[in-house]
Parts: structure tokens; C-alpha cells; sequence
């Protein structure tokens, strides 16, 4: 879902052939709406080479964005059905690589196992965990500042996947680390990658077999029923469904968590407001998420047809990528689309979730999520400052999925 594909560099163009703009580099990373802004404004369909080194297609008018959302003619399969018969590892098929009628056969055993109510049913234990590790951060840090994505957002993250998914105590540790190299395999070796795709694999045919012999009120066991009631779908589909979902549930949110506190720690207004009124925070959580998201475009799409946009018409076999973040900052949507206002009634319109059939089905859980950690890190801390400028903070990953390096927070006082 978050990255592209690993290809060889496109060769130099030859002699005559369009040179192609490549704006989502290093500078996109850290600033994306700047860069985004001037292509929605000036040529809202656009014909990029990406980083990789291939052309693409960018979509950045909001009404635009939405349409290709539901639009069948944009395939995530590129057209072909899967392959009957052939064994695979969870992590060979996934949900985004599918288009309907195999993705809805596939996505409807995971929607009842991570409804809102569903996640509720969770939400002490995830807030322990927020508490659990803030008392640890203000334990380790004494007075100095504390490293926020190590030492909150990314453990939080996984503990809250681990609550949903009811992985035993003991197996959190062995399960930490392919999931997170598999997030970030920056630096990290073909071998370490596969090993650890042998692990998650290992893991959740485990689980798998575990649940069947004794099932819960966790996802895996809600996701076993579905298909047990429903069939239509292979062992290794299910596999990779559950898998996906650890892995797609996990970074994406260690980020969304980030860089919401990023936009608080530079909108002190905001900051101290939801901190005296904390009721507001889960409405505030769309509004961050709609001031910045790790995944500034959708997954690359296919247009299986000639598909067209305004005056714009995007040829058959090319790559479109629907720009999130400029439908985002879109002022045809959101008026005044600069000001980070916590009370903005159209804030639930944000994209940072997607629309349509791929719309993400941990929305409820990442909401919940950000909900439970902005209300812990406000009400522990009186004050919290960024440790370096805000305009220092470094940034990974790709332009399909930003990646904050590190956050180093000041706290002022505790609860
Ligand atoms: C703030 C955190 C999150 C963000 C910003 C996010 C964003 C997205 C977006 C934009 C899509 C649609 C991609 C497309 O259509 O091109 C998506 C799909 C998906 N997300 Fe999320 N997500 C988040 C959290 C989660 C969580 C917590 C889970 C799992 C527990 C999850 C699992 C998935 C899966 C499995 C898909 C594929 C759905 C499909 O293809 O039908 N995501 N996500």
C-alpha cells in the first residue's frame, strides 16, 4: 500500500521526448502541501516522473480526487484476476492489490471485525497502554526532553494493535520486530526483509490455528467467523488479509500520531484549548488528519480506459496517483484551508483515509488511537514544546509514506 514498487530507474529520455517535472523528492517530504498547492492551482491533472523514475499522473482537485476514488476505470489490479491455485505467503496477496469482484470477497470478512463499536470494546486497554508508557517516558527522561516516536508513538501503535488482535504477552517482543522492519526497511538487507516476512507469516498462520481451536472476541477470531459464515475466499487470502492488517495498521498510524503532534506543537492556541477541553479532541483528530498525512497519494491506480478529468484526458495504461493531501488543502472544499481549526465542520470530508471501496478499514481504530494518545500526552504535560525547531525535524520514508525520523519534545510540567 505505501510503497513503490522497487524498479530500475527509468533510462535518460531520449532526444525529443517530454521531460517530465519531478517534484515528490527529498524537499516533497517535509512540506508537501506547498509543492502540491502550486500543481492543484496551476494544472490540477499533472504528468509527473516520480522518484523512481517513472511517469505518473497526479490528481489534486479535491471533486477530482473524489470521483477517481470511485471510479472502477482506476484499477489497483492493473486488470488481472488472481492466479487460482497457487500457494503464496500472507504477504504474496494483498487487499490493494485486488479490484472488485475479488477485493469485495476478500475486504468483507475484515469490516465486521474492526467496526467502531468493536474497537471500543478495547479502548481501556489501549489507554493503559498510553499511560504505561508515559510513565516510562517521564521516568527515563527526568527533566529533559523525550524522543516521542520511540518512546511513545511507535510502541503505543503496536501495543494497540496487539490489544485488538489479542497477541499473548509473550509474543509482543518476537512480533515487534518484523513488524517494524518490514515499516521501514531503510538500511536493511533482501535476507532480513525475507526473514522477516517468513516471521509474520509464521505468526499468523498461528494465530490462525490457534483462534480456530479456541476463538475470542479478537480480530483474528472475528475474521475466522466471517469466513467461516461467508467462504469465498482461499486460506492464503485470509492470511494475507490479517497480515496486511497488522502491517498496514501499524506505521500509518505511528505516523498520524506524529504529525499531529507536529501541528500542535506549532499551533499553541490549539494545543492549550484541547488540553482544557478534551471532549473536543476526537472531533480535533480529523481536522490533524486532514492537515497532514503520512500517505500525501493514494496507492498508484491503472486506468484501464482513457479516463478524464476537466479538460484533461489521462490515456489508457497510465499510473494515477490521487493526491490526498492536495484534496486536502483543496479551498474548493475546505475553506481557509491554511488555519487549523479543531471546530471545522467539514473536516470529516478529509481524504487521509481514502474513499470508496479501498476506504481504510482501520479508520475506526486509527481514530480511536490518535483520540486516546493526544488526550494522554495533553493531559499529562502542561506544556509541550518542540526540543528543536520544527523546521530541523527530519523526514524518511517516500513520497507514497512519509515518515517522521524523530520528534524530540519538551515537556513542561506533569498532570
Ligand atoms: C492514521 C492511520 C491510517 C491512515 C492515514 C490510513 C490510510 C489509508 C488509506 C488512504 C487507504 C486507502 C488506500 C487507497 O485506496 O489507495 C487505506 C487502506 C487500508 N488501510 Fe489504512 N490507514 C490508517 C490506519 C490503518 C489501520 C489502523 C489499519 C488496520 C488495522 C489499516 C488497514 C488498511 C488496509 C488493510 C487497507 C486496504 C483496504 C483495501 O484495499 O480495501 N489502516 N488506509
Amino acid at each position: 500500500m505505501d510503497t513503490e514498487p522497487v524498479a530500475p530507474a527509468a533510462p535518460p529520455a531520449p532526444a525529443g521526448r517530454q521531460r517530465l517535472p519531478e517534484p515528490l523528492g527529498a524537499a516533497f517530504l517535509a512540506r508537501p502541501e506547498e509543492t502540491l498547492a502550486e500543481i492543484r492551482e496551476t494544472c490540477p491533472v499533472a504528468r509527473v516522473r516520480t522518484p523512481a523514475g517513472r511517469p505518473a499522473w497526479l490528481v489534486t482537485r479535491a471533486e477530482d480526487v473524489r470521483a477517481g476514488f470511485m471510479d472502477p476505470r482506476l484499477s489497483l489490479s492493473g486488470g488481472r484476476a488472481p492466479a487460482p491455485g497457487v500457494r503464496r505467503r500472507a504477504l504474496d496477496v494483498t487487499l490493494v492489490n485486488y479490484d472488485p469482484p475479488d477485493h469485495t470477497r476478500i475486504r468483507r470478512l475484515a469490516t465486521p471485525a474492526l467496526t467502531p463499536a468493536r474497537m471500543a470494546a478495547h479502548r481501556e486497554r489501549i489507554e493503559r497502554a498510553a499511560a504505561e508508557l508515559l510513565d516510562a517516558a517521564d521516568a527515563a527522561r527526568g527533566r529533559g526532553p523525550v524522543e516521542l516516536m520511540e518512546a511513545f508513538a511507535r510502541p503505543f501503535a503496536f501495543r494497540s494493535l496487539c490489544e485488538v488482535f489479542e497477541v499473548r504477552e509473550e509474543e509482543r517482543a518476537a512480533l515487534y520486530e518484523p513488524v517494524a522492519l518490514l515499516a521501514d526497511k531503510t538500511g536493511r538487507s533482501a535476507r532480513e526483509v525475507e526473514e522477516s516476512v517468513v516471521r509474520i507469516d509464521a505468526f499468523v498462520r498461528s494465530e490462525m490455528a490457534r483462534r480456530e481451536a479456541d476463538p475470542g472476541e479478537d480480530v483474528v477470531s472475528r475474521v475466522l467467523a466471517a469466513w467461516h459464515q461467508q467462504g469465498g475466499a482461499a486460506e492464503d487470502e485470509v492470511a494475507s488479509l490479517l497480515a496486511m492488517l497488522l502491517l498496514a495498521g501499524f506505521d500509518s498510524t505511528v505516523q498520524a500520531i506524529g504529525m499531529s503532534v507536529v501541528a500542535l506543537l506549532g499551533h499553541r492556541d490549539v494545543q492549550e484549548s484541547l488540553r482544557e477541553e478534551p471532549s473536543r479532541i476526537p472531533r480535533a483528530v480529523d481536522e490533524l488528519l486532514r492537515w497532514d498525512t503520512p500517505g500525501p497519494f493514494s496507492t498508484k491506480r491503472v486506468a484501464l480506459e482513457d479516463v478524464r478529468f476537466g479538460d484533461t484526458v489521462i490515456p489508457a495504461g497510465s499510473g494515477v496517483l490521487l493526491s490526498v493531501a492536495a484534496a486536502n488543502h483543496d479551498p474548493r472544499c475546505h475553506a481557509d484551508p491554511g488555519t487549523l481549526d479543531p471546530d471545522r465542520a467539514t473536516a470529516g470530508r478529509h481524504l487521509s483515509f481514502g474513499l470508496g471501496p479501498h476506504y481504510c478499514p482501520g479508520s475506526a481504530l486509527a481514530r480511536l488511537e490518535l483520540t486516546v494518545a493526544l488526550t494522554a500526552v495533553l493531559g499529562r504535560w502542561h506544556r509541550l514544546e518542540p526540543a528543536v525547531p520544527l523546521d530541523e525535524l527530519t523526514w524518511g520514508g517516500g513520497y507514497l509514506h512519509r515518515r517522521l525520523t524523530a520528534l524530540p519534545v519538551q515537556p513542561g510540567g506533569s498532570a
